[in-house]
């Protein structure tokens, strides 16, 4: 009798189908799209590979949404997770420490670069990028510039989405539904060389230069006593993985220095290796004031975001009254850092920023055989990041209209990729690009297989446009 009981309302009986498309909101979904088909349903994973509810599998070539760094099913993070909640599942970091933040908080000081030393955890990429923002016009405050509070960041550019992440996502195109948004979001070019002006097309360095000091010019325009930050990813994902020309950050950092500008790395994707190193600013040999993390952090075992800032920014705030009157529940959560604590464990067990650098000259040469496909415009990132443009004419670049657009990335690519067993993203938010950010596990074989799929599909779409 109990156990038919268990039996009626137990889980298995639930038509996950059906109570997805009941009662679930996905993000920055068209729920419509599900009227019809089926809402995909992952249910497992192991290493580089996903499992759907149906037994099907799939490479997870985007590392779910660039976070599984140490792949899926490692039962020694997950132990770690069960072990800290047995002993603490929580407590505030509201004037109360716990051992795995403090742990956590002294071996990100350790990794990250130059001095900075001070953690602020957060549990999110928004927050960490929100808190950034905050602590920039305090600091100023406190220091007695109170007239810095606007923030700079580049075209295209995704930094998170709540109210004050998004004044800073430099993507136009998911902003008017919340208008007004907090003022101060300045706009400064990208650094996509691929579509770069025609007066520095040609030379990457000039490209670069320029680029930078279209930084510089902004803060002018603007007026540097009210210019707080400048937000920047070391690749910046959103239009498709773009990488700093050579000496770009350098410059960007005497820019921000001649103005007394703080610079702002967002490394919510490019820190813990996804580069090969454990922060893109060590990658590109820049210190900034302040780093954003979040994602790989924890490899998705748990959720946890944050910001490490330089001993001079926390400086204004170890003496007297002085207090960053700024918080949230969970930030620092005892679970979600003993599983960061296990995940760093992970990557020095195995060396992946070893395996990173060691295989992604390969990872490269494997994507760039499909330059060979009329489709692809241009091929281009690092690390374990890549972005691949799609175009009309690959002699001119010519990209697709919105219709084009609408029937290749949504109405076929996506799915396509993904029936023949590929996470990865056909995003067209800027140009159209097909993003990959496999698991930092990954080897040649893996690469191989993206290649293998990807050749096939976007050839099939070639054929359909
Ligand atoms: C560079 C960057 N910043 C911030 C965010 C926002 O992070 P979250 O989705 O955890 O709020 C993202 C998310 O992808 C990101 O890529």
């Amino acid at each position: 009798m109990g156990n038919e009981i268990a039996m009626t309302s137990s889980e298995a009986e639930l038509d996950l189908q059906q109570a997805a498309k009941d009662h679930l909101w996905l993000h920055f979904t068209r729920m419509s799209a599900y009227g019809k088909s089926d809402v995909p349903v992952i249910v497992r994973g192991e290493g580089a590979y996903v499992y759907d509810d149906k037994g099907r599998r799939y490479l997870d070539g985007l590392a779910g949404l660039f976070v599984s760094q140490v792949g899926h099913g490692r039962t020694e993070i997950a132990a770690a997770a069960a072990k800290q909640g047995s002993e603490l599942a929580y407590f505030p970091l509201w004037s109360y420490a716990h051992p795995s933040a403090i742990k956590l908080a002294d071996r990100l000081a350790g990794l990250a670069p130059g001095d900075l030393n001070r953690v602020f955890f957060t549990t999110s990429g928004s927050e960490a990028v929100e808190s950034a923002w905050k602590l920039a016009k305090a600091y100023f405050k406190q220091k007695g510039e109170p007239t810095r509070y606007k923030v700079l960041s580049r075209e295209l550019a995704y930094h998170g989405t709540s109210m004050g992440a998004l004044a800073i996502t430099g993507l136009a195109a998911i902003k008017p539904d919340f208008e007004p948004l907090p003022p101060g979001g300045v706009r400064v070019p990208n650094t996509n060389f691929y579509r770069a002006p025609g007066f520095v097309a040609h030379d990457l360095d000039q490209f670069g230069i320029w680029a930078a000091d279209e930084i510089e010019r902004a803060i002018l325009r603007e007026g540097p006593e009210s210019v707080a930050a400048v937000y920047l990813e070391p690749v910046q994902n959103s239009g498709g993985c773009f990488p700093p020309p050579p000496g770009y950050f350098q410059r960007v950092r005497e820019i921000c220095d001649r103005h007394g500008v703080l610079m702002v790395s967002d490394e919510v994707i490019c820190a813990f290796g996804r580069l090969g190193h454990y922060f893109g600013a060590e990658r590109y040999g820049y210190v900034p004031d302040i780093i954003t993390f979040a994602k790989g952090v924890t490899s998705g075992y748990s959720p946890l975001g944050g910001m490490i800032v330089r001993d001079e920014i926390m400086e204004p705030f170890l003496s007297g009254t002085a207090t960053f009157l700024h918080g949230v529940t969970f930030a620092g959560h005892p679970v979600s850092t003993a599983v960061a604590l296990a995940n760093l464990d992970v990557f020095e067990a195995e060396d992946l920023l070893g395996n990173v650098r060691k295989n992604e000259a390969g990872f490269r040469a494997t994507l760039e055989k499909l330059n060979d496909l009329p489709i692809v415009g241009d091929v281009r990132g690092a690390g374990y990041f890549y972005g691949i443009e799609l175009v009309k004419d690959k002699a001119t670049r010519e990209t697709f209209d919105d219709d084009e657009s609408e029937r290749l990335l949504r109405g076929f690519l996506s799915h396509a990729l993904f029936d023949a067993g590929l996470v990865c993203r056909a995003d067209d938010r800027g140009d159209p690009v097909i993003q990959l950010s496999p698991p930092l596990i990954c080897t040649q074989e893996h690469f191989d297989e993206i290649e293998q799929i990807l050749r096939a599909t976007l050839s099939e779409a070639w054929k359909r446009l």
